[in-house]
């Protein structure tokens, strides 16, 4: 007798093939973390030299200068500049020392206020104005490096969405109803239509040609990767955007307070889709609908 086609196909061992898939994501999500760190390691140097420049600059400059007076200037020039870049240090080395994947309860005001001191000088450049309303609310469940990750590309996002001479806002607050401690970005850039918006999660989705002038963008893994980060925090992000006049995305953390049992970071975490909003008449941050 014929032996019939399910004898003659190979059999899939479905576990097997799981375990690669698994292990497959795993090394994509550490490869975006390298590149993440690249990018990362390129902002830090560039706002290093600066500060750098700056000191340089200024300690010639009180080289040159007799008067006591112009010579006090400079020196305070020079001990401002160093400060800020001890700043940027002392950020890159906490980031550096704190490898753990670990969700623990994370004061996000201290996460924000750490991001934007390594953006500071991006934004400056760019003349992005960058509002903080940072209310005080309880710890989020968190890994401060990874929120870290996912504030800079949402930031650098919204810079090079903007262009020169925009609006960020950054907030903080509590949503009581939810339960959840929640960081908004919102820009006044130029927005997303709906066709663009269905697909930003997606990885390696981009308009942008390639990396700009500070080398970020345009490999189309930040947002893939933000929404992989906010998962394994059993969090939610959620955008809204209007075209022509801006766009917000939301991110949704436990509120540390509320969970009883601290949760370890888990790669099967329950895959809530990201909330997709086109939004034609507000400005961002008020109403929202799933798509
Ligand atoms: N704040 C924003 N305003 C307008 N468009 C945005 C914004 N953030 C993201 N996008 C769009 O989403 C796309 C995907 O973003 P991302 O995953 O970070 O990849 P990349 O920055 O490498 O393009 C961007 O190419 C851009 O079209
Ligand atoms: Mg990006």
């Amino acid at each position: 007798m014929a032996p019939s086609n399910s004898q003659t196909l190979p059999t899939i061992d479905q576990n097997n093939l799981a375990a690669q898939v698994a292990s497959l994501q795993q090394q994509l999500s550490k490869m975006q973390q390298m590149a993440s760190l690249g990018e990362l390691v390129g902002t830090t140097t560039h706002e290093f030299n600066n500060y750098l420049m700056t000191i340089i600059n200024y300690a010639k400059l009180g080289m040159r200068q007799t008067d006591q007076a112009a010579r006090d200037r400079a020196f305070q020039k020079i001990f401002d500049a160093g400060q800020k870049a001890a700043q940027v240090t002392s950020v890159i080395l906490g980031s550096a020392r704190n490898r753990s994947d670990q969700l623990e309860p994370t004061d996000l005001k201290v996460v924000i206020e750490q991001a934007m001191v390594l953006l500071e000088r991006e934004m400056r450049k760019y003349q992005i104005g960058v509002q903080l309303n940072l209310g005080s609310v309880p710890k989020a469940l968190a890994c401060g490096n990874q929120i870290q990750q996912v504030l800079i590309n949402l930031l650098v996002n919204a810079r090079q969405a903007i262009g020169s001479g925009g609006q960020i806002t950054l907030t903080l607050v509590e949503d009581k109803a939810s339960g959840t401690i929640d960081i908004r970005v919102l820009d006044d850039g130029p927005g997303m239509s709906n066709a663009v918006l269905t697909k930003i999660f997606e990885p390696q989705y981009s308009t942008k040609s390639g990396p700009d002038e500070s080398g970020k963008g345009g490999s189309g893994f930040g947002l893939y990767n933000c929404r992989q980060i906010i998962e394994t925090h059993h969090g939610k992000i959620r955008v809204e955007s209007s075209v022509g006049k801006g766009t917000c995305f939301i991110i949704k953390l436990q509120n540390a307070d509320k969970v009883k049992v601290p949760a370890i970071q888990s790669k099967t975490a329950s895959k809530a889709a990201p909330v997709i909003a086109a939004n034609e008449t507000s400005n961002g941050c008020s109403a929202q609908k799933t798509v």
